[in-house]
C-alpha cells in the first residue's frame, strides 16, 4: 500500500514510520511526502531516502478547491492509498477529507478528546496538561474527519504526568510513546485490521 505523509515540522514521526517499513515491520511503503513549510525536517528526511518530497501550501493557490486539486493530482501520480499526517500544522482541505474517507489518521500528543481541537499542538498540549492537574496524558492515533482532532481514535497510548514534569520533559515521553503507537496503527491499516463503521474503529488482532 502506499503511503503520503504530510509533515510541518522536524518529522520524528515520519522518521519512525520509515523506521518500521525499513525493518519490513510495515508492508508499505512511503511514495510521497508534502509539507506546507519549505524548510521542513521532513522534507530533509524524505529527500535522503529518495522519496519524493513537495513543498505544497495552500499559500500558492487562489483558493482551497485549487489546492485541493493540486493535492489529490500528487496523491493519484503517486498511487497514495492512505495519508499519513505526521506534525501537519495545516487544515486538511474537506474536498481530500471526502475523497480519502475514513483513510487519513493523524497522530496527536494526547489523550484525544482531552487536550484536543483548535489550537492544541505542540507544547501547548503538554502545558495545557500539566496546568489542569492531569495525572496521566499520552498520544492517539485517529480518523481525520472535518472536525478537527474528533476523529474516531485507531490506537491511544498513556504515558504517566509527574509533578516535577515540565512540558517539555513530557513531551519528550509522549512523543516517544507516538514514535510506538503510529508505526503500529500504519501496520494495521496496510494489513487490512482496522475497520471503520461511523465512529466506531475496531483493530483486529
Ligand atoms: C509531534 O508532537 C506530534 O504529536 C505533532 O507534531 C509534533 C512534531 O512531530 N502532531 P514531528 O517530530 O515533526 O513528527
Amino acid at each position: 500500500m502506499n503511503i503520503a505523509v504530510l509533515a510541518s515540522g522536524g518529522g520524528s514521526n515520519l522518521r519512525a514510520i520509515l523506521n518500521a517499513i525499513h525493518r519490513g515491520t510495515i508492508p508499505g511503503k512511503i511514495t510521497l511526502v508534502v509539507s506546507n513549510n519549505s524548510t521542513a525536517g521532513a522534507l530533509e528526511i524524505a529527500r535522503s531516502h529518495n522519496i519524493p518530497a513537495y513543498h505544497c501550501s495552500q499559500l500558492h493557490y487562489p483558493s482551497e478547491e485549487a489546492f485541493a486539486d493540486a493535492l489529490l493530482r500528487l496523491f493519484e501520480e503517486h498511487g497514495v492509498a492512505l495519508i499519513a499526517l505526521a506534525g501537519y500544522m495545516k487544515k486538511v482541505p474537506s474536498l481530500i477529507i471526502e475523497r480519502y474517507r475514513n483513510r487519513i489518521l493523524n497522530i496527536h500528543p494526547a489523550l484525544l478528546p482531552a487536550f484536543g481541537g483548535k489550537g492544541m499542538y505542540g507544547i501547548r498540549v503538554h502545558q495545557t496538561v500539566i496546568a489542569s492537574g492531569a495525572t496521566v496524558s499520552g498520544a492517539s492515533v485517529h480518523i481525520v474527519d472535518e472536525e478537527y482532532d474528533r476523529g474516531p481514535i485507531v490506537i491511544q497510548k498513556q504515558v504517566h504526568v509527574y509533578p516535577d514534569d515540565t512540558p517539555e520533559s513530557l513531551a519528550e515521553r509522549v512523543l516517544t510513546v507516538e514514535h510506538e503507537i503510529y508505526p503500529q496503527a500504519i501496520k494495521a491499516f496496510v494489513e487490512g485490521r482496522v475497520k471503520v463503521e461511523g465512529r466506531k474503529v475496531t483493530v483486529d488482532a
